[in-house]
């Protein structure tokens, strides 16, 4: 268990209706019911840190919203940021800003692969690295995890398998993994390293969730390992999970290499992304400056959570399986003992239990069974959700009707 910071309050609910959120205001539309409890959309329900709403309230008290510029703070706030909280010293030319990370990966795949490339991924994962790859006309390839003991990991042989294919071009990689909470071990990391630079295949590192990570688990940079890895390699950051400004849309992408920066920028002229937007320039650089103390208060509250729920799973839903994330703020849960048909258990918990989940299946077949709960919200919000669960679940345990 977690030692929890008191300085900050996680518990106080701040409600969101009506602000335009994603998360709260469309829930008919992803639903189709409005009467759910939503734990799905990966935002928050905390307060950015006071630093970057008093950043972001003071820009904004001017009136004047035109074209912005970009200072050498910021690339400076991002190169100190990478360095202390993840050891990796970057240099200012490789950071590529962005409006978000989805566009990246979307923008590398162009920059990189060929239309008809293989790009392989590793299910259940992230649904946009799907449509990412399928939508610019590159092929799914398919690394799937292995499920073991409850854990899951990489399928090493299959790995190998699918990178020794030269139509493979990309390995679009995420870690720390969503919706399966793993934070890569360095170990891990390597020996995808050392089969990528032996098929010479490029790896998209998609390290959005890298500042969201539990006791006990590190986050490695996949391009801070080693020269190789660093050429071969794209990484794509940002403040947004971290911080909670996900609708600022600014992200960055680190790459080292001349020669595929280059190709990228290419891309990037070719749509005119060359504009960031303002407040979200702003909010990223004051939150690298001055929200080390609030994130490691919020990884406590979030590490709580992450022990309340699988306490609860199980003590309460033994028949329900789920393994505590090692980060991000997602959780996989297994309900297979239940459900083994996707639609049926996404009718279960919206209509009878309540709750807005993601389905499991939008991460892939592998997530059949399965639905990822965000645990980035207040703990009486989470116990609520998981109160419902459990009611609807007895209701079945005791007369089978679903
Ligand atoms: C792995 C991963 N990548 C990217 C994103 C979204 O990035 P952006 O909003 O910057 O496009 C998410 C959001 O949930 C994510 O989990």
């Amino acid at each position: 268990m977690t030692k929890e910071n008191t300085t900050f309050n996680f518990d106080q609910i701040i409600p969101r209706h009506a602000t335009g959120c994603s998360k709260w205001d469309s829930l008919e539309k992803v639903f189709g019911s409005e009467d759910v409890l939503p734990l799905w959309v990966a935002d928050m329900d905390f307060p950015s840190p006071e630093a970057v709403i008093r950043k972001i309230n003071e820009r904004a008290s001017h009136p004047i919203y035109g074209y912005n510029t970009q200072e050498s703070s910021l690339y400076q706030s991002i190169i100190e940021w990478v360095k202390s909280r993840h050891g990796w010293q970057i240099e200012k030319d490789w950071i590529l800003l962005a409006p978000g990370v989805v566009p990246s990966i979307a923008l590398s795949i162009l920059a990189l692969s060929e239309p008809g490339d293989g790009i392989i991924i590793q299910p259940p994962v992230y649904p946009p690295f799907f449509a990412s790859i399928k939508d610019n006309d590159r092929e799914i390839v398919l690394n799937p995890l292995l499920l073991k003991d409850g854990r899951y990991e990489i399928d090493f042989e299959d790995l190998e398998e699918k990178l020794s294919n030269s139509k493979n071009k990309l390995l679009l990689l995420c870690s720390p993994h969503n919706p399966v909470g793993r934070v890569w071990k360095e170990e891990e990391l390597r020996k995808i390293y050392e089969l990528c630079q032996k098929y010479k295949v490029d790896v998209l590192s998609d390290e959005i969730h890298n500042d969201l990570v539990f006791s006990g688990h590190k986050h490695t940079v996949f391009a801070s390992l080693g020269t190789p890895a660093c050429k071969q390699s794209v990484t794509f950051m940002a403040a947004s999970k971290t911080f909670n400004i996900a609708g600022l849309n600014f992200s960055f992408m680190i790459v080292p290499c001349q020669r595929r920066r280059a190709l990228i920028e290419r891309w990037m002229h070719r749509l005119h992304i060359n504009r960031n937007n303002l407040f979200g320039v702003l909010a990223t650089e004051v939150a690298y400056q001055e929200g080390d103390a609030w994130l490691d208060a919020l990884l406590s509250y979030l590490e709580k959570n992450a022990d309340v729920l699988v306490d609860f799973v199980q003590t309460r839903l033994p028949r329900v399986k789920v393994n505590k994330p090692e980060g991000t703020y997602l959780a996989w849960l297994d309900f297979r003992a239940y459900f083994t048909n996707a639609k049926e258990l996404e009718h279960f918990l919206v209509h009878t239990a309540k709750v807005g989940l993601n389905s499991g299946a939008n991460f892939g077949s592998q997530g059949e069974g399965f639905a990822r709960i965000n645990l980035a919200t207040q703990r009486s919000i989470l116990l609520e959700a998981l109160n419902r669960i459990e009611k609807a679940l007895l209701a079945i345990d005791r007369n089978g009707k679903k």
